[in-house]
């Protein structure tokens, strides 16, 4: 079993992670650049082609950033589709969104932006374009930003974990990333599931250390169904992004996590002593568990204990004022066929099947298109999201961080977060307070579904 996965051979903290994504830190004084590009990559069946990266064979790199430092990067399309980037789950200013015509125009190939912000928050959040969103994600162009903490948090190791899947056929090549059978229903999954790039990898990581595994679900369709080491210690400790204050449970095979598209979690794991012991992180498959990642203990053991790590420092996000708020209701839901959404230089989308409040997104381009609620500048909402389908949406809000009050599905984790996963037949409140001016997109992050209706804009104001 182990023989067949790629056991990634070093010794010392550095290392270790041979394998693992290289990352890009950013500093105050410096511009970080990335570049898309087309690139080739073997996923283990021959060379694939047409995939889309900022780095050449290789998956896009781990960003990195220090929290409250005003950062830079700078985003030149190489590619011939137009695109934007957008920085998921940051709180950042309007302009630095990266959502095409709502925030910026469209860069074309060659064309490049300055996306700078200073994060309020530390956590795991990622990157991904905005515009061509369907072909450009689906052929790889996703990575992970971290936002460090102001304090150490203390791990050995830090291993950011990028789940995507890739659509291949026999011939290692790419297929359809978008079929209206899928974008009607669930979406079109892949069939190669990737951490990294990487089918299954196996990470080596200190003996006896803590390690810290950044889980980012940053596939167009597929919602993961975790399941990690019943015998492991080890404690979740962020939701997408945020430090948890309402406990996650360690997730089994009976009980797994779901994690959306979207959504992020991370994970505090302290590896065994002995040299070579495995843990594996599952994800559940038809029924089937199937390694997303393990780690492997190398070395003396560094003999630390779960216990010797601070909690995180919550991150500055507003309390909603629950007695005050105003009620917003949304039903997400079915639309008649017929219309062709205008995404102008964003791709084209033959098909509309999905709506909010009825109202089907006519496009990104579409001119008159009001938003789906206007918002009071520094009033707290609780938004009501009732799902009319028979299909998961993870809905996710830009820039405004919220949380979950209650559910028709049972009790929910109270838990600051940017996408929320609304289940079939679902009906679930949130509440966050509008504390930032702009036009923010709202949509659901299955890429098919948010081109084929789901999708709009909150103003604040
Ligand atoms: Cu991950 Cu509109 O974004
Ligand atoms: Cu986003
Ligand atoms: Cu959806």
């Amino acid at each position: 079993m182990l023989s067949r996965r790629n056991i990634l051979l070093g010794a010392g903290a550095t290392a270790l992670c041979a394998g693992a994504l290289p990352s890009l830190r950013a500093s105050a004084s410096t511009v970080v650049d990335i570049r898309s590009r087309e690139t080739a990559y073997d996923f283990g069946n021959g060379l694939t082609q047409g995939l889309v990266s900022t780095r050449d064979g290789a998956p896009p790199p781990v960003l990195r950033l220090k929290q409250h430092e005003l950062t830079t990067f700078r985003f030149l399309n190489g590619v011939d589709d137009y695109s934007t980037m957008h920085w998921h789950g940051i709180r950042l200013p309007n302009a630095m969104d990266g959502v095409p015509y709502l925030t910026q125009f469209p860069q074309m190939r060659g064309e490049s932006y300055d996306y700078s912000f200073a994060s309020p928050d530390a956590g795991t959040f990622w990157y991904h374009p905005h515009c061509v969103t369907m072909r450009q994600m689906a052929h790889g162009l996703t990575g992970i930003l971290i936002v460090e903490e102001d304090e150490d948090p203390g791990f050995d190791l830090d291993l950011p974990l990028n789940l995507k899947d890739f659509r291949l056929g026999d011939d290692a090549q790419l297929l359809d990333y978008f079929t209206p059978r899928g974008a009607a229903r669930g979406g079109t999954l892949g069939n190669t599931l990737t951490t990294n790039w990487q089918v299954a990898p196996a990470y080596n990581v200190p003996a006896g250390g803590l390690v810290r595994l950044r889980f980012a679900a940053t596939d167009t369709t597929r919602i993961y169904r975790l399941a990690f080491p019943a015998q492991a210690q080890g404690q979740i400790i962020a939701w997408d992004g945020h430090p948890v204050n309402d406990p996650i449970p360690w997730p089994s095979t009976e009980a797994p996590l779901l994690l959306g598209p979207g959504q992020r979690v991370d994970v505090a794991v302290r590896v065994p002593d002995t040299e070579g012991e495995v843990l594996d992180f599952n994800g559940i498959r038809g029924g089937n568990l199937a390694p997303l990642a393990s780690i492997r203990a190398t070395g003396i053991t560094r003999g630390r204990a779960l216990a010797e790590l601070r909690p995180l420092a919550p991150n500055p996000v507003a309390e909603p004022d629950l007695e005050r708020a105003e009620l917003i209701e949304l039903k997400f839901g079915w639309s008649p066929d017929g219309m062709i959404p205008n995404y102008g230089l964003c791709g084209i989308q033959q098909y509309t099947f999905w709506s909010i409040n009825r109202a089907p997104w006519p496009g990104d381009a579409a001119t008159g298109t009001g938003p789906v609620a206007n918002l009071k500048l520094g009033q707290s909402y609780v938004m009501r999201l009732q799902n009319e389908s028979p299909n998961s949406h993870p809905i996710h809000l830009h820039c405004m961080t919220f949380k979950p009050l209650r559910s028709t599905l049972g009790p929910v984790a109270q838990n600051w977060t940017d996408t929320y996963l609304l289940r079939k037949s679902e009906v679930a409140e949130i509440a966050f307070v509008a504390d930032n001016p702009g036009d923010w997109a709202f949509h659901c992050h299955v890429i098919e579904h948010q081109k084929t209706g789901l999708a709009g804009f909150i103003r604040v104001s």
